[in-house]
Parts: C-alpha cells; sequence; structure tokens
C-alpha cells in the first residue's frame, strides 16, 4: 500500500530555486525508495510571483495552497524588489500565506549536530546531543493587537518630544489554548515534556497563558509532563542549560526572541529548518508550510554555494508532523548528520581552518546518498 501526499512547492526567489532543487532529489529518493508517493505542484511566490504575474501571490496558488497536506517554500526577495510598493512586495506573498492559512504555531527546531557542536557560541559539551523545539504562537500578541500606532501626546508638557507609541499584547484564550494543543500533540511524539513560558509576574496576558495552557493539559493532555517559567529566566536557561528542555510553547514576541537565541546555539543559518502549523483540515493533517529560517541570500545567489540543509530539514519537518512518516524524518536527519561527520561542507560551514567546500548540488548528492546507505 502506498502512502500519498500531495505538496506545493513554492521555491521563490534567490537561493530559493537553488536550495528546493536539492530537496526534490530528496522527495525522489523517498518516493522511489519508501513506497511514499507524492503528488507534487509548483507555484510561484515573492518576486519571481509578481516578475511573471505583477502579484507576489496569486489567488490561483493561495487556493492550491489551502488544499495541499503541505506547502514548501524556499525564500522570498531581493534587492531588485526594494523599491516596489508594499503591497506587492515579496514578502507580502509570505505573510499572505501565513494569513489566510491561519497558520499560528511556528515551530522552530534547534538541534546540534555533533559534527558541528564547535560552531556554536557555547561550550561543545553545553550543547552536545541538543534537540529542543520551540513553538511560538505566530498570528496574535503585541503584533498585533490594537490599540496600536505613533500618536501625539500634547496634553502632556512632560513628555520631550510630544509623542507616544503604543502596542497592545492581546490574547484570547481561545488563541492561547489552541498552540497549547499543537505544543502538546507535538510533545507526545518527542519526550511528552512541555515548558510554557509567559512574564504571568507582570502582565495580565502572560496569567491567563499560563492558565489556559495549564486548563488544556489537566483536561486533554495529563500525560504529558508540563512546567512553567518566567521568560527571561527561560532566556537565562536557554543559554546556562539548555538541554534541560524539550517543546517549550511562548507567546508571538517571546517566540521571536528565545527562537533566534535558540538557533544560534546551534551554528549556521544555513542548517535551520522551520515548521508553521494551522488548524487540523479535514483528513486530520494540520494546515502546514515548511520553510528554512534564512532568506534569499542575494549576496550569494546563482553561484551553487548555498547550503541546502535547512531546507531539507525543513521536509524532513514535512515528513514528521504533516506525512506521519517520523521514521523517514530521523533517517532524513541522520543521513544529514553522516554527511557533516563525513567532512562534507558547504562554503558557510567552514571553519578558520579552511578546506574545500561543495557546491550546493553535491551537498544534495552526498545527503541522498547517505540515505542510500542507511
Ligand atoms: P539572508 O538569510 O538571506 O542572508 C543572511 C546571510 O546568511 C547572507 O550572508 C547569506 O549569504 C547567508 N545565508 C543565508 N542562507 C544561507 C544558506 N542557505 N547557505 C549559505 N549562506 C546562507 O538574510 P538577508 O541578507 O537579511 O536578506 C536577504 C533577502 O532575503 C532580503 O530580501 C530579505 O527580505 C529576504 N528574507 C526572506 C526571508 C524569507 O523568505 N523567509 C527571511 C529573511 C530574509
Ligand atoms: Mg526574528
Amino acid at each position: 500500500m502506498s502512502d500519498s501526499y500531495s505538496l506545493l512547492i513554492l521555491p521563490g526567489d534567490g537561493i530559493g530555486p537553488e536550495v528546493m532543487a536539492e530537496v526534490v532529489k530528496v522527495i525522489d529518493w523517498f518516493g522511489a525508495n519508501r513506497g511514499m508517493s507524492f503528488d507534487i505542484s509548483e507555484g510561484l511566490v515573492g518576486g519571481a510571483s509578481y516578475d511573471a504575474h505583477g502579484t507576489p501571490l496569486t489567488d490561483e496558488t493561495m487556493v492550491k495552497a489551502q488544499v495541499v497536506d503541505a506547502v514548501l517554500l524556499g525564500a522570498v526577495g531581493g534587492p531588485k524588489y526594494d523599491l516596489l510598493d508594499f503591497s506587492v512586495k515579496p514578502e507580502r506573498g509570505l505573510l499572505r500565506l501565513r494569513k489566510e492559512m491561519d497558520l499560528y504555531a511556528n515551530l522552530r527546531p534547534a538541534q546540534c549536530f555533533d559534527a558541528l557542536a564547535d560552531f556554536s557560541s557555547l561550550k561543545r559539551e553545553v550543547v552536545a546531543g541538543l534537540d529542543i523545539l520551540i513553538v511560538r504562537e505566530l498570528t496574535s500578541g503585541v503584533y498585533f493587537g490594537e490599540p496600536r500606532g505613533i500618536h501625539s501626546d500634547d496634553n502632556n508638557p512632560d513628555n520631550e518630544g510630544g509623542r507616544v507609541g503604543i502596542n497592545t499584547q492581546r490574547y484570547t484564550s481561545g488563541e492561547i489554548r489552541r498552540v497549547a494543543r499543537s505544543a502538546f500533540e507535538l510533545a507526545r511524539r518527542r519526550n511528552n515534556k512541555v515548558c510554557s513560558m509567559e512574564k504571568a509576574n507582570v502582565m495580565e496576558s502572560g496569567i491567563l497563558w499560563r492558565e489556559e495552557v495549564q486548563w488544556v493539559h489537566d483536561n486533554e493532555y495529563p500525560d504529558v509532563d508540563l512546567t512553567h517559567m518566567y521568560a527571561d529566566n527561560g532566556a537565562m536557561q536557554l543559554v546556562r542549560n539548555p538541554r534541560q528542555f524539550d517543546v517549550i510553547v511562548t507567546d508571538n514576541l517571546f517566540g521571536d526572541l528565545l527562537s533566534d537565541a535558540a538557533a544560534m546555539l546551534t551554528g549556521s543559518l544555513g542548517m535551520l529548518p522551520s515548521a508553521s502549523l494551522g488548524a487540523p483540515m479535514a483528513n486530520g493533517r494540520p494546515k502546514a508550510m515548511y520553510e528554512p529560517v534564512h532568506g534569499s541570500a542575494p549576496d550569494i545567489a546563482g553561484q551553487g554555494k548555498a547550503n541546502p540543509i535547512a531546507c531539507i530539514l525543513s521536509f524532513a519537518m514535512a515528513l514528521r508532523y504533516s506525512f506521519d512518516q517520523g521514521q523517514a524524518a530521523s533517517d532524513l536527519e541522520r543521513a544529514v548528520e553522516k554527511v557533516l561527520a563525513d567532512g562534507v561542507r558547504t562554503a558557510d560551514l567552514m571553519g578558520p581552518e579552511g578546506g574545500t567546500p561543495v557546491s550546493t548540488a553535491e551537498m544534495g548528492d552526498r545527503i541522498v546518498a547517505a540515505l542510500s546507505q542507511a
């Protein structure tokens, strides 16, 4: 019996198409060797879509994204589009996908590959074997709350400059519960451990966050080990002893900062995958988009220098979280680990000792070869 999955591939701009070509090799390998069948459609996003259609995302592509099992995106943007009107900037395509698919749970793993442990800003013995997953709420909180704006503060003579800037942290119980459910579901596929972070000591929205996460736990996921931590302490603990964590769930603002900090514990931007998940569809799979954390890297685009691993590991996340192929995902991660252990490096992974970097395509080929050897 074959397992069939629909995929929308949106390579985008700059190095996006270069790294995506390597992911396609990996997808083809799983199709040929693991009895999975992929129903793949390709589309344009970002500047590539603007060049062809005058918009960073067409309605047709948006409709398609809503019905596939997973969207795989490369990267968007580039200097060529910097002067475009805000409404048609490449980033708008990405934002439209996230918004209309309502992708409220952003997953950012921080996983330390042994061969790259010396790339970390922390000591090898602190980060070796690190494997944590930060779940950041992505569609609400202070980046979206009303009221917001910059206003004149004329009636306050003591305010030098006479202006006030306002943003509002606002969370509904429903918004907290749904991202908490995502975190608990993910924890059950990992080590059954969740740490929730907020600032319940100084923010009412933090008190609500803590109460609602606890409620979801007590009523729906009592089997998962749940702890709570103030986010500032969380930042310290991430740097002091990151391996104490497994799944971390937190709000949009704290998640933005904590996920970037955690990512750097493990090294290069070219290695970092991500996923954004929404509500379960009729087939039980969540709406989902997978993409590397990095951008379109115009400084190296078109030169075959880009590291495809971030995009390949994003596909590993799709295998695990959209297709329920945990074993295949682990095999792919192990193949990456093996290639790195063999000393294969793209230019971004070269240490001060130097060496000869491999091209984007060679890195992809080596990973596929390692899959075949497993
Ligand atoms: P960037 O992530 O594209 O590049 C930052 C630095 O990291 C560059 O020196 C680049 O060469 C290097 N780098 C990034 N990915 C790499 C990879 N896979 N392999 C080897 N080296 C890699 O961020 P930057 O330069 O700030 O933005 C460039 C463009 O990308 C801009 O137009 C920006 O708006 C867009 N962007 C798009 C994102 C997305 O599509 N999700 C995210 C971030 C930026
Ligand atoms: Mg950020």
